[in-house]
């Protein structure tokens, strides 16, 4: 068991803010997208940040970056901690942020107090976690933790049309001071710092969640297709309006999905008409559905009858449905003995805590599948998150620091 260990709060809360100048929105949110000339400023302080101190940087093929403190047995698999620095369109100041800024806060203080530790200690910012400029979210984990790209993403294309492989060389050639190294390394432990984005903290008066693991979640592209026609003399048993198909099977899966199961989720964030024309029926309509549940019979279960509902309702317009899946995140479970530390350095610090489940997913997510992980969460006012007035207490992002650094002391000494 190590000791406790003090971190600098002011220079934590000082980057943060700083951070949340690199795209600042009228609300006091964040647009920073992944990939975008934004994303790539943060990257670049952060680089700088790691170069004031001595730290060496690295970046890979998907532009993960990597800021190494250097350990007494470099050749030791690197204790990893981190999250990721782009935003939802409308996003908040900390989602992401906080947990890379938290990770390399505990960076500067191992440096501050000369703390030498057998294997190196990396910060990692992982690239695309939202996925709402490039589906899917999670890519940089998702890479990293397969050791490759997957082929569907070669010619991918984001929803303002930029590809992904220019974006990705333009984001690597704007640090060349970052050393290069292969996709994916064995690690030997991840932790991640994230605000909650729900209500279960704050609604226990709690400053620390210790996350065992994470719900599954799956995106749906739905394609209505129909037929365009003029919107002043098509008598309605001659239309085909594939934006009827839509309206009829949504209301019917808004009302049954969630009020069903208290446990399911079910959201359409994006909906586009085509031609766009006030006095035209709509040629075709094109949806994202995005469900989520803990185990994953459900999600098929919601899934299923998600695709029953279109072709259904296509089929009475005389229209046509198309749904296909285009991302698949099957829940997850941390191992017990991160959480088990996790509570251990919780209570040390005395920190009032519980265990619970993430509803949103997580980099932690992919980082599970080679290595052991585990995640510190902290509450945000109203639960509110992907929203500009996203906020978390000053004292609530100073304690999940101290508790990573804690963390990363105790696993570190094993
Ligand atoms: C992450 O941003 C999520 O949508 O859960
Ligand atoms: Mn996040
Ligand atoms: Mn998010």
């Amino acid at each position: 068991m190590g000791d406790n260990i003090a971190i600098n709060g002011e220079r934590l809360l000082a980057n943060l803010q700083r951070f949340a100048e690199i795209g600042a929105t009228p609300k006091g949110g964040v647009n920073r997208q992944a990939l975008t000339d934004l994303d790539r400023q943060a990257r670049r302080r952060l680089a700088e940040l790691a170069a004031k101190r001595g730290f060496s940087v690295f970046q890979d093929e998907i532009a993960n970056l990597f800021i190494r403190r250097e350990g007494r047995n470099p050749a030791l698999p690197p204790m990893l901690i981190g999250s990721h620095l782009d935003s939802q369109p409308l996003g908040g100041k900390f989602d992401g942020a906080l947990g890379t800024l938290a990770a390399f806060e505990v960076l500067e203080t191992l440096e501050d107090h000369g703390i030498e530790t057998e294997r190196p200690v990396e910060v990692v910012a992982f690239t695309n976690e939202e996925g709402c400029r490039f589906a899917p979210g999670c890519m940089g984990s998702m890479a990293f933790a397969a050791g490759e790209l997957p082929a569907s993403w070669q010619d991918l294309r984001a929803v303002d049309g930029a590809s992904l492989a220019d974006e990705l060389a333009a984001t690597l050639a704007s640090l060349p001071e970052a050393t290069m190294r292969p996709l994916g390394f064995p690690v030997f432990a991840y932790l991640e710092v994230h605000i909650e984005q729900g209500r279960l903290l704050e609604s226990e008066a709690l400053s620390i969640g210790i996350v065992t693991g994470i719900q599954g979640t799956r995106w749906l592209d739905v394609e209505l297709t129909g037929q365009t026609a003029h919107a002043g003399t098509t008598l309605l048993k001659f239309r085909r309006d594939p934006m009827r198909v839509a309206v009829q099977a949504l209301a019917g899966l808004y009302d049954h999905i969630m009020p069903s199961d208290e446990r399911a989720r079910f959201t359409v964030g994006r909906m586009s008409l085509k031609p766009g024309a006030v006095n035209a029926i709509p040629e075709s309509v094109r949806l994202t559905i995005d469900i989520r549940h803990p185990e994953t019979p459900a999600l098929d279960a919601m899934e299923q009858i998600i695709r029953d509902s279109f072709a259904r309702q296509a089929g009475e317009q005389d229209c046509q449905a198309i749904v296909t899946r285009i991302f698949d995140m099957p829940p997850a479970e941390f191992p017990s003995t991160m959480a088990d530390t996790l509570s251990a350095c919780a209570d040390r610090l005395q920190l009032g805590s519980r265990r619970m489940l993430s509803g949103a997913f997580h980099d932690a997510l992919f980082m599970n599948r080679i290595a052991p992980a585990a995640m510190i969460f902290v509450p945000c006012r109203d639960g509110l998150s992907h929203n500009e007035l996203e906020h978390v207490e000053p004292d609530h992002s100073i304690a999940g620091c101290r508790l990573l650094a804690a963390a990363v002391l105790d696993l570190c000494a094993s």
